[in-house]
């Protein structure tokens, strides 16, 4: 199946403050130098949001992980649970059109959705509501037909009861998903033979239908706002209450190079303790001396402008793109900024990073990718690994 950009594209993409927020969270799992791993949940957060996955959307989430924009594409017209065009407001329907909801009449709900959607997939209905396509298997086969609506799974469908389904959801409502039926779970139709003893509990639905209605954003757009921020590992004992605290952005590149240099280590050809101490320190230490100077505090370098340029020089501007990490809006960016040429880079002192890094948009950019020590290798007219695989 041919997977296209869609022909009409917005302006421009940003993710909501708390997006971003959990989108920096999910960035921060990653090990040093391996942050483009977390393209596919940032990807899909884009779509979350939005609804579809917009060329501008691609192209920011390239930015904010340093990736060549046509890998992020691949990514992106490679699964196919990314949108690439348009989908409708209120939802957009998966009818599971595999062998077992097929043999049970998934046809019927397919032609429900040519009917009231739109006769092919992929089309917006008139109104612009809805727009609706045909899946593989999503797992729920005891319970065929079914599709999934936004965020949840309806099974158990007729044409009858999934035409309802359609109306009440554009009258605004979301119908409770699961089974349409009034199946539990996936028990035999006629009712429990085993495992029967929810019958007791009183429970209205199963585990995966209450949780849908407790969060209750069954075909809503995520803008990271309703529900609390799922980055413990940034924010450790930060509640995870109803009013979502953002987590704190990870700290910048700067930052964390300022706490690598003050993290104790051992001096060249000394040992140090499992803590990382060497006995040097601890001597020092057990002596009421200080060990070595104090190394500044994260977040304590203060900013210093480096010396721009209006222009590039008359032999022309560097491509700077040949920096793992920076694409054609950083790039652009640095030479708004005054900055052409590989030897600017590597000139940078850390107060200089943290000045540029103030006014980048994905912070911690620089040191994360090592942007001085590729920079002073192409100023001397070397080859990094990235600009060697850059230039084809
Ligand atoms: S065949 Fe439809 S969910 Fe498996």
């Amino acid at each position: 199946m041919l997977r296209r950009l869609y022909h009409e594209q917005p302006a421009s993409f940003e993710f909501t403050p708390a997006n971003l927020a959990w989108a920096e969270g999910q960035i921060a799992k990653y090990p040093e130098g391996r942050q483009q791993s977390a393209v596919i949940p940032l990807l899909w957060r884009a779509q979350e949001q939005e609804g579809w996955l917009t060329k501008p959307a691609i192209e920011y989430v390239g930015d904010m992980l340093g990736m060549p924009y046509i890998r992020v594409l691949e990514v992106a017209t490679f699964y196919f649970m990314f949108q690439l065009q348009p989908v409708g407001t209120v939802a957009h329907i998966q009818v599971c059109g595999t062998t077992t909801c097929m043999i049970c009449g998934s046809g019927d709900i397919i032609s429900v959705c040519k009917e009231k959607i739109a006769p092919t997939p992929h089309t917006l209905s008139a109104d612009g509501k809805f727009s609706w396509e045909e899946v593989e298997c999503l797992g729920a086969c005891a319970n065929a037909p079914m599709a999934q609506i936004g965020k949840d799974y309806y099974e158990d469908l007729s044409a009858e009861n999934f035409s309802k389904l359609l109306d009440d959801m554009a009258a605004g409502n979301v119908p409770v998903p699961g089974s349409q039926i009034g199946r539990y779970s996936s028990e035999p139709a006629g009712g429990p033979v085993v495992l029967a003893e929810h019958k007791g509990t009183g429970a209205q639905y199963n585990g995966s239908v209450q949780r849908a209605v407790d969060i209750g954003d069954t075909l809503k757009r995520i803008d990271g706002t309703e529900v609390p921020l799922l980055t413990p590992w940034i924010s450790k004992g930060a509640g995870h209450g109803n009013t979502p605290k953002p987590a704190p952005t990870p700290k910048s590149a700067v930052q964390q190079a300022a706490a690598k240099k003050a993290e104790p280590k051992p001096a060249a050809n000394k040992s140090a303790s499992k803590s990382g101490v060497t006995k040097q320190e601890a001597d020092a230490k057990s002596k009421g001396k200080p060990a070595s100077k104090a190394e500044p505090a994260m977040g304590e370098i203060a900013e210093k402008k480096p010396r721009t340029m209006k222009a590039p020089r008359k032999a022309g501007a560097d491509d700077l793109k040949m920096l793992k990490g920076v694409g054609p809006k950083l790039e652009q960016t640095l030479n708004e900024l005054g900055f052409w040429h590989f030897d600017q880079v590597a000139k940078w002192t850390p107060e200089e990073v943290a000045w540029v890094d103030a006014r980048l948009k994905f912070k911690g950019r620089i040191e994360r990718d090592g942007w001085i020590e590729q920079a002073k290798i192409l100023a001397e007219g070397g080859e990094t690994e990235f600009s060697k695989r850059a230039k084809y």
